[in-house]
């Protein structure tokens, strides 16, 4: 059987907590084949267009933007945790599942008219990307496409960003919680 992107997709029972199925997609990055065909289908879509940076969620989304971006030939913007950065900032807070939380980009890591490709692992609420995307838009950058790994359309992130006007790339999705 050739394998999908899919399939190099581990999943784990119970974390971070009872009840939930952690989708793990170190054992997509540990392969070859598998980081590979990731990296090449996440960029596809956007390959010959006019991209100037790709945006990376941190974390799971710096290992696949920095691949992107080096394959585009664009700049790479990491989207930092709140405190990480040392110089000017600006934040935005989103909900997490129980918590607040904020991240951040430096104030002049984007630049009105530049076109900006935001990348992560996974989209779930989509609260974490929809957070990114008021950052760049903030710096009066615009971003011309979303791109995941994993999808998980039950908890109605897609959906989210839809709404607001973005195009979504997700490589493949996994039904239920
Ligand atoms: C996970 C995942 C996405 C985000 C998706 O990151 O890597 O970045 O959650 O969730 P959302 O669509 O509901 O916002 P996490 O916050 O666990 O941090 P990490 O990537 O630094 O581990
Ligand atoms: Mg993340």
């Amino acid at each position: 059987m050739i394998k999908a992107v899919k399939d190099y997709i581990r999943t784990i029972k119970d974390f971070p907590h009872e009840g939930v199925l952690f989708r793990d997609v170190t054992t997509l990055f540990a392969d070859p084949r598998g980081f590979r065909m990731a990296v090449d289908q996440l960029l596809s879509p956007y390959a010959g267009l006019d991209i100037d940076k790709v945006a990376g969620l941190e974390a799971r989304g710096f290992i696949l933007g920095g691949a992107v971006a080096h394959q585009l030939s664009t700049g790479f913007v990491p989207v930092r945790k709140k405190g990480k950065l040392p110089g000017r900032t600006i934040s935005q807070a989103y909900t997490l599942e129980y918590a607040e939380a904020e991240i951040e980009v430096h104030d002049d890591a984007f630049h009105p008219g530049e076109k900006v490709l935001l990348v992560d692992d996974l989209l779930a609420t989509g609260g974490t990307a929809e957070a990114g995307i008021k950052l760049i838009e903030r710096l009066g950058a615009q971003v011309v496409g979303c791109a995941f790994v994993v999808d998980l359309p039950d908890l109605g992130g897609r959906a989210k960003l839809e709404a607001m006007g973005m195009q979504v790339h997700a490589l493949c999705a996994f039904e239920g919680l």
